[in-house]
Protein backbone atom coordinates (compact mmCIF):
# COMPACT_ATOMS: atom_id res chain seq x y z
CA UNK A 1 0.00 0.00 0.00
CA UNK A 2 1.29 3.56 -1.17
CA UNK A 3 0.37 6.90 0.43
CA UNK A 4 -0.58 9.11 -2.12
CA UNK A 5 -1.22 12.86 -2.89
CA UNK A 6 -2.13 14.00 -6.08
CA UNK A 7 -1.75 17.34 -7.40
CA UNK A 8 -4.41 18.37 -9.84
CA UNK A 9 -8.63 17.57 -9.96
CA UNK A 10 -8.51 17.06 -13.48
CA UNK A 11 -9.36 13.90 -15.73
CA UNK A 12 -6.02 12.03 -15.13
CA UNK A 13 -6.58 12.89 -11.28
CA UNK A 14 -10.02 11.11 -10.96
CA UNK A 15 -9.00 8.05 -12.94
CA UNK A 16 -5.27 7.62 -11.14
CA UNK A 17 -7.24 8.72 -7.72
CA UNK A 18 -9.65 5.88 -8.54
CA UNK A 19 -7.47 3.20 -9.21
CA UNK A 20 -4.92 4.34 -6.10
CA UNK A 21 -7.94 3.61 -4.20
CA UNK A 22 -9.33 0.38 -5.88
CA UNK A 23 -5.68 -0.64 -5.47
CA UNK A 24 -6.16 -0.54 -1.69
CA UNK A 25 -3.75 3.23 -1.58
CA UNK A 26 -4.73 6.16 0.21
CA UNK A 27 -5.27 9.46 -1.78
CA UNK A 28 -5.34 13.28 -0.94
CA UNK A 29 -6.32 15.65 -3.61
CA UNK A 30 -4.60 18.97 -3.59
CA UNK A 31 -6.37 21.51 -6.14
CA UNK A 32 -6.03 25.37 -6.61
CA UNK A 33 -9.43 25.37 -6.25
CA UNK A 34 -10.62 23.88 -3.08
CA UNK A 35 -14.00 22.84 -3.72
CA UNK A 36 -12.83 21.08 -7.32
CA UNK A 37 -10.15 18.75 -4.55
CA UNK A 38 -13.02 18.20 -2.04
CA UNK A 39 -15.37 17.13 -4.44
CA UNK A 40 -13.26 15.03 -6.23
CA UNK A 41 -11.91 13.64 -2.58
CA UNK A 42 -15.91 12.87 -1.66
CA UNK A 43 -16.46 10.81 -5.10
CA UNK A 44 -13.48 8.92 -4.52
CA UNK A 45 -14.27 7.89 -1.37
CA UNK A 46 -13.20 5.87 1.88
CA UNK A 47 -9.40 5.99 1.57
CA UNK A 48 -9.09 9.90 0.05
CA UNK A 49 -8.64 12.96 1.54
CA UNK A 50 -8.56 16.45 0.60
CA UNK A 51 -5.15 18.55 1.50
CA UNK A 52 -4.58 22.05 1.25
CA UNK A 53 -3.21 23.38 -2.14
CA UNK A 54 0.75 24.49 -1.62
CA UNK A 55 1.23 22.90 1.69
CA UNK A 56 3.33 19.69 2.41
CA UNK A 57 1.71 17.15 0.77
CA UNK A 58 0.43 13.91 3.04
CA UNK A 59 1.78 11.21 0.94
CA UNK A 60 5.07 9.78 -0.28
CA UNK A 61 4.67 10.00 -3.61
CA UNK A 62 3.09 12.70 -5.21
CA UNK A 63 1.37 12.71 -8.85
CA UNK A 64 1.06 16.11 -10.78
CA UNK A 65 -1.49 15.70 -12.67
CA UNK A 66 -1.97 19.38 -14.25
CA UNK A 67 -1.70 20.61 -17.84
CA UNK A 68 2.17 20.27 -18.98
CA UNK A 69 2.29 24.67 -18.45
CA UNK A 70 1.63 24.50 -14.70
CA UNK A 71 3.70 21.78 -14.21
CA UNK A 72 7.22 23.52 -13.39
CA UNK A 73 5.33 26.90 -11.97
CA UNK A 74 3.35 24.86 -9.29
CA UNK A 75 6.59 23.05 -8.01
CA UNK A 76 7.91 25.69 -8.02
CA UNK A 77 5.39 27.15 -5.13
CA UNK A 78 5.55 24.41 -2.98
CA UNK A 79 8.90 24.28 -3.11
CA UNK A 80 10.57 22.86 0.45
CA UNK A 81 6.93 21.27 0.65
CA UNK A 82 7.87 18.21 -2.14
CA UNK A 83 10.73 17.88 0.28
CA UNK A 84 12.03 14.03 0.01
CA UNK A 85 9.00 13.08 -1.72
CA UNK A 86 8.60 11.03 -5.04
CA UNK A 87 7.14 13.43 -7.61
CA UNK A 88 5.53 11.57 -10.46
CA UNK A 89 5.42 13.67 -13.66
CA UNK A 90 2.21 12.58 -15.95
CA UNK A 91 2.22 15.44 -18.28
CA UNK A 92 2.27 15.30 -22.21
CA UNK A 93 3.80 18.50 -23.02
CA UNK A 94 2.57 19.07 -27.03
CA UNK A 95 2.83 21.26 -29.50
CA UNK A 96 -0.56 23.12 -30.52
CA UNK A 97 -0.65 21.40 -33.93
CA UNK A 98 0.12 18.24 -31.12
CA UNK A 99 2.76 16.73 -33.78
CA UNK A 100 5.28 17.39 -31.71
CA UNK A 101 6.55 18.68 -28.43
CA UNK A 102 5.96 22.42 -26.58
CA UNK A 103 10.25 22.57 -25.85
CA UNK A 104 12.54 22.25 -28.98
CA UNK A 105 15.76 21.60 -26.70
CA UNK A 106 16.71 17.58 -26.01
CA UNK A 107 14.78 18.34 -22.37
CA UNK A 108 11.49 17.28 -20.92
CA UNK A 109 8.74 18.39 -18.49
CA UNK A 110 10.24 16.05 -15.76
CA UNK A 111 14.08 17.24 -16.14
CA UNK A 112 12.86 20.70 -15.88
CA UNK A 113 10.33 19.69 -12.92
CA UNK A 114 13.56 18.25 -11.40
CA UNK A 115 15.38 21.39 -11.55
CA UNK A 116 12.88 23.39 -9.44
CA UNK A 117 12.36 20.46 -7.16
CA UNK A 118 13.88 20.29 -3.47
CA UNK A 119 17.25 18.53 -3.95
CA UNK A 120 16.09 15.83 -1.70
CA UNK A 121 13.23 15.07 -4.06
CA UNK A 122 12.78 12.28 -6.31
CA UNK A 123 11.60 12.74 -10.18
CA UNK A 124 9.61 9.87 -12.15
CA UNK A 125 7.75 10.17 -15.25
CA UNK A 126 4.70 7.62 -15.60
CA UNK A 127 1.73 6.94 -16.98
CA UNK A 128 2.17 9.85 -20.11
CA UNK A 129 1.81 7.40 -22.93
CA UNK A 130 -1.46 6.25 -21.63
CA UNK A 131 -5.05 7.54 -22.78
CA UNK A 132 -7.27 8.16 -19.66
CA UNK A 133 -10.25 5.63 -20.49
CA UNK A 134 -7.43 2.70 -21.26
CA UNK A 135 -5.82 3.61 -17.82
CA UNK A 136 -9.49 3.59 -16.51
CA UNK A 137 -10.91 0.75 -18.28
CA UNK A 138 -7.87 -1.39 -19.62
CA UNK A 139 -4.75 -2.68 -18.20
CA UNK A 140 -1.93 -1.13 -20.04
CA UNK A 141 1.98 -1.49 -19.77
CA UNK A 142 3.38 1.76 -17.88
CA UNK A 143 6.54 2.81 -18.70
CA UNK A 144 8.55 5.10 -16.23
CA UNK A 145 11.93 6.79 -16.31
CA UNK A 146 13.85 8.37 -13.30
CA UNK A 147 17.39 8.39 -12.37
CA UNK A 148 16.94 7.53 -8.48
CA UNK A 149 16.31 3.46 -8.13
CA UNK A 150 14.33 3.97 -4.85
CA UNK A 151 11.80 6.07 -6.07
CA UNK A 152 11.39 4.28 -9.06
CA UNK A 153 11.01 1.01 -6.86
CA UNK A 154 8.00 2.85 -4.68
CA UNK A 155 6.70 3.76 -8.20
CA UNK A 156 6.49 0.81 -9.79
CA UNK A 157 5.24 -0.95 -6.41
CA UNK A 158 2.14 1.80 -6.68
CA UNK A 159 1.69 0.53 -10.26
CA UNK A 160 1.46 -2.73 -9.58
CA UNK A 161 -0.88 -2.15 -6.73
CA UNK A 162 -3.58 -1.07 -9.75
CA UNK A 163 -2.76 -4.44 -11.52
CA UNK A 164 -0.75 -2.72 -13.70
CA UNK A 165 2.81 -3.91 -15.52
CA UNK A 166 5.66 -1.13 -14.98
CA UNK A 167 8.63 -1.02 -17.65
CA UNK A 168 11.52 1.05 -16.54
CA UNK A 169 13.07 2.63 -19.41
CA UNK A 170 16.53 4.24 -17.90
CA UNK A 171 17.20 7.40 -16.38
CA UNK A 172 14.99 10.75 -15.89
CA UNK A 173 16.97 11.82 -19.65
CA UNK A 174 14.68 9.06 -21.11
CA UNK A 175 11.30 11.53 -20.33
CA UNK A 176 12.20 13.12 -23.26
CA UNK A 177 11.83 10.03 -25.31
CA UNK A 178 8.63 9.20 -23.18
CA UNK A 179 6.79 12.76 -24.02
CA UNK A 180 8.08 12.09 -27.28
CA UNK A 181 5.93 8.27 -27.35
CA UNK A 182 2.95 11.04 -25.94
CA UNK A 183 3.56 12.35 -29.66
CA UNK A 184 3.56 8.78 -30.99
CA UNK A 185 0.50 7.66 -28.96
CA UNK A 186 -1.17 10.82 -30.44
CA UNK A 187 -0.30 10.21 -34.28
CA UNK A 188 -1.42 6.61 -34.06
CA UNK A 189 -5.06 8.00 -32.60
CA UNK A 190 -5.49 10.37 -35.66
CA UNK A 191 -4.31 7.94 -38.38
CA UNK A 192 -3.31 4.39 -37.68
CA UNK A 193 -5.94 3.24 -35.17
CA UNK A 194 -8.16 6.32 -35.51
CA UNK A 195 -9.35 6.18 -31.58
CA UNK A 196 -7.79 6.70 -28.47
CA UNK A 197 -8.85 3.28 -27.37
CA UNK A 198 -5.54 1.94 -27.35
CA UNK A 199 -1.91 2.19 -25.79
CA UNK A 200 1.30 0.93 -26.59
CA UNK A 201 2.76 -2.06 -25.27
CA UNK A 202 5.75 -4.12 -25.94
CA UNK A 203 5.46 -7.70 -27.27
CA UNK A 204 8.33 -9.78 -25.87
CA UNK A 205 9.15 -13.41 -27.67
CA UNK A 206 8.83 -16.53 -25.45
CA UNK A 207 12.34 -17.12 -23.86
N1 LIG B 1 -6.24 12.89 -20.48
C1 LIG B 1 -5.40 11.97 -20.94
O1 LIG B 1 -5.81 11.03 -21.66
C2 LIG B 1 -3.96 12.06 -20.56
C3 LIG B 1 -3.15 10.93 -20.81
C4 LIG B 1 -1.81 10.96 -20.44
C5 LIG B 1 -1.28 12.09 -19.84
N2 LIG B 1 -2.08 13.18 -19.65
C6 LIG B 1 -1.48 14.38 -19.04
O2 LIG B 1 -2.04 14.50 -17.73
C7 LIG B 1 -2.08 15.87 -17.37
C8 LIG B 1 -3.48 16.19 -16.86
O3 LIG B 1 -4.39 15.94 -17.92
P1 LIG B 1 -5.95 15.90 -17.66
O4 LIG B 1 -6.54 15.18 -18.81
O5 LIG B 1 -6.25 15.44 -16.28
O6 LIG B 1 -6.29 17.46 -17.78
P2 LIG B 1 -7.55 18.25 -17.21
O7 LIG B 1 -8.70 17.34 -17.01
O8 LIG B 1 -7.71 19.44 -18.09
O9 LIG B 1 -7.07 18.73 -15.75
C9 LIG B 1 -6.03 19.65 -15.66
C10 LIG B 1 -5.78 20.00 -14.20
O10 LIG B 1 -4.68 20.90 -14.17
C11 LIG B 1 -5.04 22.06 -13.39
N3 LIG B 1 -4.24 23.15 -13.92
C12 LIG B 1 -4.09 23.51 -15.22
N4 LIG B 1 -3.22 24.54 -15.33
C13 LIG B 1 -2.81 24.81 -14.05
C14 LIG B 1 -1.93 25.77 -13.49
N5 LIG B 1 -1.27 26.64 -14.26
N6 LIG B 1 -1.77 25.77 -12.15
C15 LIG B 1 -2.43 24.92 -11.37
N7 LIG B 1 -3.30 23.98 -11.83
C16 LIG B 1 -3.47 23.95 -13.16
C17 LIG B 1 -6.52 22.19 -13.57
O11 LIG B 1 -7.04 22.94 -12.52
P3 LIG B 1 -8.42 23.79 -12.67
O12 LIG B 1 -9.53 22.78 -12.75
O13 LIG B 1 -8.44 24.61 -11.46
O14 LIG B 1 -8.30 24.58 -13.96
C18 LIG B 1 -6.93 20.70 -13.49
O15 LIG B 1 -6.96 20.28 -12.16
C19 LIG B 1 -1.68 16.68 -18.61
O16 LIG B 1 -0.36 17.11 -18.48
C20 LIG B 1 -1.81 15.68 -19.75
O17 LIG B 1 -0.89 15.93 -20.78
C21 LIG B 1 -3.39 13.18 -19.98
Amino acid sequence: MSNISIIGTGNMARTIGARAIAGGNTVEVMGRDQSKAADLAKALGEGATTGEWGTAPAGDIVIVALLYDGVVPVVAQYGDALAGKVIVDISNPFNPTFDGLAHREETSIAQELAKAAPASASVVKAFNTIFRRVLEEGRPDVFIAGDNAQAKASVEAFIESLELRPLDVGGLKMAHWLEGAGVVTVGLANHGVGNLDFALSITELPV
